[in-house]
C-alpha cells in the first residue's frame, strides 16, 4: 500500500513516515518546506533503509496534487500539511484559511479522479476551544479561539461534508492532544524556526543554554500547582497512531472523528520536573502573566481510539522528555548543516 504524506517533512509527518516505512508501507511525501527541511526524510531513508521520495510542491495546488497522482498509484493520503502557529494565525488569517482549506479541498477533489477513498486528516485538540468539562470526547461541543483552530474546526466540517455525500470516502479525522519528544535515534525531531512557542522545543533550548530561561505562563489557574495542564503525547505514539487510523479506514465508510492523546494531564511544572530528573539537568525558570488565549487544563479520553482504532499511547513522560533532549543535544541547530 502506497500512502501520500501531504506535509511529510515536518514533524509529525516524518516520524509517521519512518514508521509506515518500518511497517512495510510505501510512502510518497509532498512538502512546500515551508516549515521544513529535506534532510528529516533523508534522515527517515537513513534509518529504515527504505525511500521515501520527496515532491517538494504546494499542496493546495490542484495541479501539483494531480501530478503526484499520476506519477505514483496513492492507495490513502495522510494529510499533515498546514500552517499551525497559532499567534501567526491571529495576524495573518486569511494566509492560514487560503493555505489549510484549500489543501483540504484540492485533495477532495483530486483523490476521486484516482479512485482514492482513504484520507486521515490532523486535527487538533484546539476545536474544543473553552469547553471546560474534562476529559474531552469526541461527543463534546467544539468551536475554537483563533483563525488556525477555525481552519481545523472547518477542514473537519468539509470532510465531514463531503464524506456524507459519496459513500466511498473513508476520512479518519484524527484530534491530536500536545506532541511531544523524538525518535529515540535523536536523528528526526521537532526543528521550529526561531524562538520555539511551545513548551517542550522552549524547554530544550534552555537546557542547551541557547535560552536562559523559561517563562511559565501563568501560576494562577485553578489547578494543581496553579499551572497550565496538558495531555502530553510521544510523538512516536502519536505517529503509530496513524497507522491504526489507516487500518480502520480500510474497513469503514464515511467520516469518524477520534482523539490521539493519553487521557494524562501533566502541568508545566510537572514537565519542568520531569525534564530535570530524565535528563539531569536543572531547567531556570519564572513565572511570568499568563498567556492570552492559553486555557486551565486540557486533556483526552482516549477511549474511543482504545475502542475503535485498537491503539493506545505507550510512551511515558519520562521517556518523552529524554527523547526530546536527545534529539536537542544531538542537533543544536535542528537539520541545519
Ligand atoms: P510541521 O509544520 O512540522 O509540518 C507541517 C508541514 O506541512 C511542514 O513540513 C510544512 O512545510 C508543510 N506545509 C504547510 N503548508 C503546505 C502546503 N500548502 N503544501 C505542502 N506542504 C505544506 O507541523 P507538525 O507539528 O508536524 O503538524 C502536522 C499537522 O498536525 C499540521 O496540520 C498541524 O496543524 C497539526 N497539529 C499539530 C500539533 C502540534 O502541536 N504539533 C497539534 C495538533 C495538530
Ligand atoms: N507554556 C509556558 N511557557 C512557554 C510555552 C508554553 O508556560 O514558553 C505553557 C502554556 O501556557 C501551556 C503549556 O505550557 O499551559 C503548553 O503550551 P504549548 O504552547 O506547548 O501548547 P498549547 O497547549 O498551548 O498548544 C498546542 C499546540 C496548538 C494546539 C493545542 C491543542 O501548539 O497548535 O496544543 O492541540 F492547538
Amino acid at each position: 500500500m502506497r500512502v501520500l504524506l501531504t506535509g511529510g517533512a515536518g514533524y509529525i509527518g516524518s516520524h509517521t513516515a519512518l514508521c509506515l516505512l518500518n511497517a512495510g508501507y510505501e510512502v510518497v511525501a509532498l512538502d512546500n518546506l515551508s516549515n521544513a527541511s529535506p534532510e528529516a526524510l533523508r534522515r527517515v531513508e537513513e534509518l529504515t533503509g527504505k525511500k521515501a521520495p520527496l515532491i517538494v510542491g504546494d499542496c493546495a495546488d490542484e495541479k501539483t496534487l494531480t501530478a503526484v497522482f499520476e506519477e505514483y498509484k496513492i492507495d490513502a493520503v495522510i494529510h499533515f500539511a498546514g500552517l499551525k502557529a497559532v499567534g501567526e494565525s491571529v495576524r495573518k488569517p486569511l494566509d492560514y484559511y487560503q493555505n489549510n482549506l484549500d489543501a483540504t479541498m484540492a485533495l477532495c477533489r483530486v483523490m476521486p479522479k484516482f479512485n482514492c477513498s482513504i484520507l486521515v486528516f490532523s486535527s487538533s485538540a484546539t476545536v474544543y476551544g473553552t469547553y471546560p468539562e474534562m476529559p474531552l470526547r469526541e461527543d463534546c461541543p467544539t468551536g475554537c479561539t483563533n483563525p488556525y483552530g477555525w481552519t481545523k474546526w472547518i477542514s473537519e466540517r468539509i470532510l465531514t461534508d463531503v464524506a456524507a455525500a459519496d459513500e466511498t470516502r473513508s476520512f479518519v479525522l484524527l484530534r491530536y492532544f500536545n506532541p511531544i519528544g523524538a525518535h529515540e535515534s535523536g536523528r528526526i525531531g521537532e526543528d521550529p524556526t526561531g524562538i520555539p512557542n511551545n513548551l517542550m522545543p522552549y524547554i530544550c533550548q534552555v537546557a542547551s543554554g541557547k535560552l536562559d530561561h523559561l517563562n511559565v505562563f501563568g501560576d494562577d489557574y485553578p489547578t494543581r500547582d496553579g499551572t497550565g495542564e496538558r495531555d502530553y503525547i510521544h510523538v512516536m505514539d502519536l505517529a503509530e497512531g496513524h497507522l491504526a487510523a489507516l487500518k480502520y479506514a480500510e474497513s469503514h465508510h464515511g467520516a469518524e472523528v477520534f482523539n490521539l492523546g493519553t487521557g494524562e494531564a501533566y502541568s508545566v511544572l510537572d514537565i519542568v520536573h520531569a525534564f530535570e530528573k530524565a535528563n539531569d539537568l536543572t531547567i531556570p525558570y519564572q513565572v511570568t502573566p499568563r498567556r492570552p488565549g492559553d486555557i486551565a487544563v486540557c486533556y483526552a479520553d482516549p477511549e474511543k481510539a482504545a475502542n475503535g482504532l485498537k491503539w493506545r499511547a505507550k510512551r511515558d513522560l519520562t521517556t518523552m522528555c529524554r527523547d526530546a533532549w536527545n534529539w536537542q543535544k544531538n542537533n543544536p541547530k535542528g537539520y541545519e548543516k
